[in-house]
């Protein structure tokens, strides 16, 4: 990997994307401190020293949106190997959780000639937020950052190798059977609309499949999920 390593920037996404065709697939952008971190549906992204904040480019063509589900995966894996906790789950889109609470998350933005940046943040060191967990005490000791990069961008590659080889299929199956919402009552909230139903599947494209309380099913693209209970996770 092309490693960029700044010890503060706006957003690692916004700088590999405002320059990305000056640099290669895999270049990955790393940061100590974000002014500006962008999270999903619009959000903040606080990101103080103490997480882990990159970015890495995929491409040269991504189109599937499944890809936003690979990183997921390949995150929560190497999350899982650097801490030794199988505990660690992921909560659709795109949320890596522990106890039910939220240890990071990934934001994965197209770009110029259909090149993803994948953004990932990850609270390493305790943070001040409600249901915030954290990988040092997941772990029981400190963790070191560039050591869980280069497992992340490892898992990356063997995933984006495996999508080639067998398409969408193995990604919505590993991400399922890591998923901490598939089953549960959720509440979901769209750009038009707040749903409650059963979080059942995956389809094909990585949509959540939810099954309203008379029964019929919607595909859910994008979107907050809570359970229905009002729960983080
Ligand atoms: C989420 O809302 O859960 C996704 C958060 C993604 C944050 C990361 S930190 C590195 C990269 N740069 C950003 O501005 N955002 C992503």
């Amino acid at each position: 990997m092309q490693l960029i390593h700044l010890s503060e920037v706006d957003s690692t996404s916004a700088f590999l994307g405002g320059e990305a065709r000056e640099f290669p697939p895999w270049t990955v952008v790393l940061a100590d401190r974000q002014r500006k971190g962008r999270g999903q549906q619009g959000r903040t992204w606080h990101s103080p020293a103490g997480g882990l904040y990159a970015s890495v480019l995929l491409g040269p063509e991504v189109v599937s949106p499944v890809f936003t589900l690979l990183g997921g995966v390949a995150v929560l894996e190497a999350c899982r190997a650097i801490s030794g906790s199988a505990e660690i789950g992921l909560k659709w889109v795109n949320d890596l959780v522990f106890d039910r609470r939220k240890l990071g998350g990934l934001l994965a933005e197209v770009v110029h000639r259909k090149r993803l940046i994948l953004g990932i943040g990850i609270n390493l060191a305790p943070v001040d937020l409600p249901d915030a967990a954290c990988l040092w005490q997941i772990a029981g000791r400190e963790v070191d950052r560039l050591a869980l990069l280069e497992e992340i961008v490892a898992r990356l590659e063997c995933w984006v190798t495996r999508w080639g080889d067998g398409g969408a299929r193995p990604v919505i199956a590993a991400w399922s059977a890591h998923s901490v919402t598939l089953g549960r009552e959720v509440r979901v909230e769209t750009a038009g609309e707040t749903l409650t139903g059963t979080a059942t599947t995956l389809d094909e494209e990585g949509r959540l499949v939810l099954e309203l309380p008379d029964g019929r099913r919607r595909q859910i693209a994008s979107g907050t999920v809570r359970l229905a209970d009002g729960r983080y996770a």
